[in-house]
């Protein structure tokens, strides 16, 4: 059986190709599973796995705990809050307590960059990167790569435009590794305040005008202004980002072209994009949601395989 090159999920940076064409062979298997009426296979039987999450999460939460079900895993939870970390537990006796109680697999999101990193100097059971701060969050790029081929066939040549708020973005990170080991072309689209200065060195175009951005690419990856993480002003206002950035139907329907629109949610609609854009044939922003579980599934299967 073919096996993930490393034993921690912490990031896309440090996959090859071949783990990246393993993860999406595997999830489109899964993906059949999760179709059939009876959704669920024995494969994970034995694992038992924490999701312990330091910052909110929907979509990330729900689709692992998902995929982990879906594939027969002891499943438990954990939230920061509501738990003894308010009391001033330190990241890793609280890790060090739940493996304790014999977890084999750690999900883990944390608002501090390199977290998950940390822990697995630390700690024997696989560890999953469910995002750190504004690093990395490799199942995102993975499930959104995964949705781009699914759509498109193949990566390899197609062009990919993420636009918005790429400076404080997880998902950016992880996609711009994850495209590029796979072939594609990427530009990041924002405001000059809103892009790293790093972000020439990794091999991408930078452009500023929306217009340019929609009319070079085939897929347009939208992401969330991170008013969270922002504690300073990087635009006067949400209404002036809106209407130097915010993606409307009308925009995409005057294109004349074939785009996809993706989004990695939480949508700030009639934001970075309207109702009407985000709910249209356009977009594959539910279709990023399914595909989620089937990677997550792949992902957790193959680095239980791996140990
Ligand atoms: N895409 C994403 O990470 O969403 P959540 O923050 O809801 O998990």
């Amino acid at each position: 059986m073919a096996k993930l090159s490393q034993r921690h999920l912490l990031g896309i940076k440090n996959l090859t190709t071949q783990d990246i064409e393993l993860i999406f062979d595997t999830a489109a298997n899964f993906k059949e599973v999760i179709n059939r009426p009876i959704k669920k296979v024995p494969s994970l039987r034995d694992v038992t796995i924490a999701n312990i999450f330091f910052e909110n999460s929907t979509r990330t939460r729900l689709s692992f705990e998902l995929a982990e079900k879906r594939l027969s895993a002891d499943v438990v939870n954990f939230s920061a809050s509501g738990s003894s970390v308010k009391k001033g537990e330190t990241l890793l006796d609280t890790v060090n307590n739940i493996l304790a109680m014999k977890v084999d697999m750690v999900v883990m999101r944390h608002a501090s960059v390199g977290a998950p990193h940390f822990l697995s100097r630390h700690i024997k059971a696989n560890i999953v990167n469910a995002g750190d701060g504004t690093h990395e969050h490799p199942t995102q790029a993975l499930l959104d790569t995964f949705s781009i081929r699914e759509r498109l066939g193949t990566l390899s040549g197609k062009k990919v435009a993420i636009i918005g708020d790429i400076l404080h973005s997880r998902v950016a990170l992880s996609n711009i590794f994850a495209l590029r080991k796979l072939g594609a072309e990427v530009l990041v689209c924002g405001p000059p305040t809103l892009l790293p200065k790093y972000i020439t060195s990794l091999g991408i175009t930078v452009e500023l005008s929306l217009e340019k951005a929609l009319a070079w690419c085939d897929v347009a990856n939208v992401l969330r202004i991170q008013l969270e993480r922002q504690q300073i002003k990087y635009f006067p206002s949400l209404r002036e980002y809106t209407l130097y950035y915010g993606i409307t139907k009308k925009t995409l329907d005057n294109l004349k072209k074939k785009i996809i629109v993706m989004h990695p949610g939480p949508i700030n609609r009639g934001v970075e994009l309207s109702s009407d854009a985000a709910d249209s044939h356009h977009s594959i922003i539910l279709d990023q949601v399914e595909n989620g579980v089937a990677v997550r599934m792949a992902v957790l299967y193959l680095l239980a395989a791996a140990n």
